[in-house]
């Protein structure tokens, strides 16, 4: 058999484990070749495939961050124009199943493809976490870590200078990288787009600190993060060429409302793209590699139009439609565990 595989949207660390994975479980139990696409649906579309082999190229990219097949994103009306274009490039290099790696978008359109007759295996990536299907996402830990790494660094430089340091972590919908990275590195306050802030409350959480004598405090914020309706300005970002809301740096934001409103010495730092860069973490290394391996087996097995996903010591196939249906928010009940820690 011949499999194809893609990785598209926003990069994520891991992304080289699965192709890693696929193209050795491919090879070892199956005899099956595999090719790439480049640069995600693009690439499947002007027919920019490569052969993958089983080699030492391929075991050595275990540890790479990015992805060796590079990534990109396409607006769903110009993906979707493209069917008959993706069909026959399929077509034409024998491809039996396409694997797509990507986050929820991917798997739409990974979802859409299979509703056309194209066998499809999905592998959810996402360093935001918000795939609903599966508990978790690899990327994630890696984010994670560097944020909580980055809140462990702010906290020695606040407390000298006795200031308020905000950093502002990736999450486009939902909070998980704040929530995780503000409880392991101890942040004093947590806000995440799931529940609307209201900067009054950020601002008596430091101020109550300063009284205590901790005359410093670090605020973690996911850049998806609003303020309750009618408690501050801000204006929420427009979309981009690809449906993607852009964001109009909710850290600045608060950190100029915390300035203006206690007086005290703020400053903002924006992660951004360092928690998608790099080597991913041995968890990361290691879900991304179970994905891999059992999207191989999946597609070699004909159990097509289905995503894998890990629940519990488990990896499963679930049907695609689950992985793109809602995305998988906080519970209210992990916030308010962040929450009794404020402060
Ligand atoms: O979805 C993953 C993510 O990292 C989001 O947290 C972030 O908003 C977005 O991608 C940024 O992506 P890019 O800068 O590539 O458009």
């Amino acid at each position: 058999m011949r499999l194809a595989c893609l990785t598209s949207g926003g990069d994520c660390p891991g992304l080289n484990a699965v192709i890693r994975a696929v193209v050795r479980t491919a090879s070892n139990e199956f005899g099956d070749t595999v090719i790439g696409y480049e640069d995600g649906w693009e690439g499947l579309m002007d027919d920019r495939r490569r052969d993958l082999y089983d080699d030492a190229s391929i075991d050595r990219i275990l540890l790479r961050g990015g992805t060796i097949l590079g990534t990109g994103r396409m607006h769903p009306d110009k993906f979707k124009a493209g069917l008959e274009q993706i069909k026959e490039n399929l077509k034409d290099a024998e491809v039996d199943a396409l694997i797509a790696i990507g986050g929820e978008g991917t798997l739409k359109g990974a979802k859409w493809l299979a509703d056309n007759g194209i066998p499809v295996i999905g592998v959810p990536k996402t360093i935001d976490n918000d795939v609903n299907a599966t508990d978790v996402t690899f990327g994630f830990d890696t984010a994670v870590s560097v944020a909580a790494e980055a809140i462990d660094r702010l906290h020695t430089t606040a407390e000298s200078h006795n200031r308020i340091l905000i950093v502002e972590v990736m999450g486009r919908h939902v909070g998980w990288i704040a929530l995780n990275a503000g409880m392991a590195g101890g942040a004093h306050y947590t806000v995440i787009p799931e529940h609307p802030f209201d900067v009054a409350d950020i601002c008596k959480a430091m101020e109550r600190r300063f009284q205590m004598g901790e005359k410093y405090g670090i605020v973690c914020v996911a850049e998806g993060a609003l303020p309750k309706e009618g408690t501050m300005d801000f204006s929420e970002g427009e979309e981009d060429q690809f449906g993607h809301k852009t964001f109009n740096g909710i850290g600045q934001v608060i950190g100029d409302e915390i300035k203006s409103r206690t007086g005290y010495d703020v400053r903002t730092t924006v992660l951004g793209h360092i928690q998608r860069g790099g080597t991913p973490t041995a968890f990361d290394r290691i879900l991304a590699t179970r994905f891999g391996v059992h999207a191989a087996r999946a597609a070699h097995n004909g159990e097509t139009n289905k995503c894998v996903a890990v629940h519990g010591e488990n990896i499963d196939l679930v049907p695609l439609e689950a992985a793109v249906g809602e995305l998988k928010t906080v519970p209210q009940r992990r916030y308010q565990t962040a929450q009794a820690l404020f402060g």
